[in-house]
């Protein structure tokens, strides 16, 4: 059977750089490989609202950036089924199923969901009533894994590439997979994680040198950024706070500059902008050495980027004039993974014993024995 990817973004904010040395530069190679039978790449909406609910506009605009980012960045309409999540109501029925299948206890052990769970200062023990600013813990967020499985597995996906923090999720959905089947019967398919290659991708840090960009800490690049607002970002990028002068010895770990670089330059970006340097292990050399001034390092950096983004801009320049035509593409691709999630729901209503009224011996079955107990 041929291999499928299925992957995706809860639309909460602009794509940024940090997306896309994770996942979206590795979707685009994927999609250009020619190796996938099928690709799905879907705007988790619905997911979005799982912690959002109260801010529905907000998930709105980003459906459609996130779409625009989408086709800013490679991913060709043509050759991945772009869609919106909510818009397939199947995966809700799926979901609902798979609830049977999974503890409590199991998903409060799910480290993503711990995590986020801190993030957004939510809180378990959130009396009825309470009057602190505790937010209890919505029962959608808490199961998101759950729709998240349903996501894969509505498309029999074989392959889900996406960034390390993602690894609890598909775990998950193995479970399910696994669970489903020895109870009902080989029905779905069990999906294997598809990690970025370049460890320097795994997460990609802010430009504060945070851990990890986000939108609430102001320290991203967006895919959509201008030519000027790369060269503020970077030019303000967090280095070594101990390298004061450029004569001073530099270090390279920790170094966002030298943390970017790792992620986005390659060799024949020295011929093209740094030419006195070979290559990039030459260049950290002489950063650690001293001599060499966070400025040029910087420039480089800058050139490399705006390499990179300068076609996306270009591409994006031509979606924003036609939205009509990505509605299109959202439509037509959301009703394109309809199809093919009603397909599988029904296999798994079958396997379920659910499908009463596609069961026609069930019902000959049934009218025979109530036939021959009224005799
Ligand atoms: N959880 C993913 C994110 O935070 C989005 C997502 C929803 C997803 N369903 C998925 C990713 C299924 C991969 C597969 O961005």
């Amino acid at each position: 059977m041929g291999k499928i990817i299925l992957t995706g973004d809860r639309p909460t904010g602009r794509l940024h750089l940090g997306h896309f040395v994770g996942s979206l530069s590795r979707r685009v190679e994927l999609q250009n490989s020619g190796e996938f039978e099928k690709i799905f790449i879907m705007i988790a909406d619905a997911q979005a609202l799982t912690d959002n609910a109260d801010n529905p506009d907000k998930v709105r605009q980003n459906v459609i950036e996130v779409a625009l980012d989408y086709l800013s960045c490679g991913i060709d309409p043509k050759v991945s089924t772009i869609f919106i999540q909510s818009q397939v109501a199947e995966l809700c029925e799926l979901a609902f199923y798979y609830m049977n299948l999974v503890t409590v206890s199991r998903l409060q052990r799910n480290p993503t969901v711990k995590t986020e769970i801190k993030m957004r200062g939510f809180s378990d023990d959130v009396a009825e009533g309470d009057t602190t600013q505790k937010k209890g813990i919505p029962v959608g967020f808490f199961t998101y894994p759950i729709s998240q499985a349903a996501d894969i597995t509505a498309f029999k996906a074989t392959t889900v590439p996406v960034g390390e923090d993602q690894e609890p999720m598909i775990e998950q959905t193995r479970e399910i997979v696994h669970k489903f089947n020895s109870i009902y019967g080989e029905t779905l398919v069990t999906p294997e994680i598809l990690l970025p290659s370049n460890n320097a991708c795994l997460r990609l840090p802010g430009t504060d040198g945070k851990a990890k960009m986000s939108k609430s800490l102001g320290n991203c690049i967006y895919l959509s950024d201008t030519e000027k607002e790369v060269k503020q970002k970077v030019m303000g990028m967090y280095t070594d706070p101990n390298h004061l002068r450029v004569e001073d010895p530099g270090q390279v770990e920790g170094n966002c500059v030298f943390t970017y670089l790792d992620a986005f330059c390659r060799p024949e970006h020295f011929a093209l902008y740094l030419p006195e340097y070979e290559n990039l292990d030459a260049l950290k050399d002489h950063y650690r050495r001293g001599g060499l001034g966070d400025v040029k390092c910087k420039k480089f950096l800058i050139a490399i980027l705006n390499e990179l983004l300068t076609p996306f801009r270009e591409r994006r320049k031509y979606w924003e004039q036609n939205i009509e035509e990505v509605y299109r593409i959202l439509e037509e691709g959301s009703a394109a993974a309809r199809a093919v999630a009603a397909q599988t729901l029904n296999e798994v209503r079958d396997a379920m014993r659910i499908n009463y009224f596609a069961d026609r011996e069930l019902i000959a079955e049934q009218a025979a024995r109530y036939k021959e107990e009224n005799k």
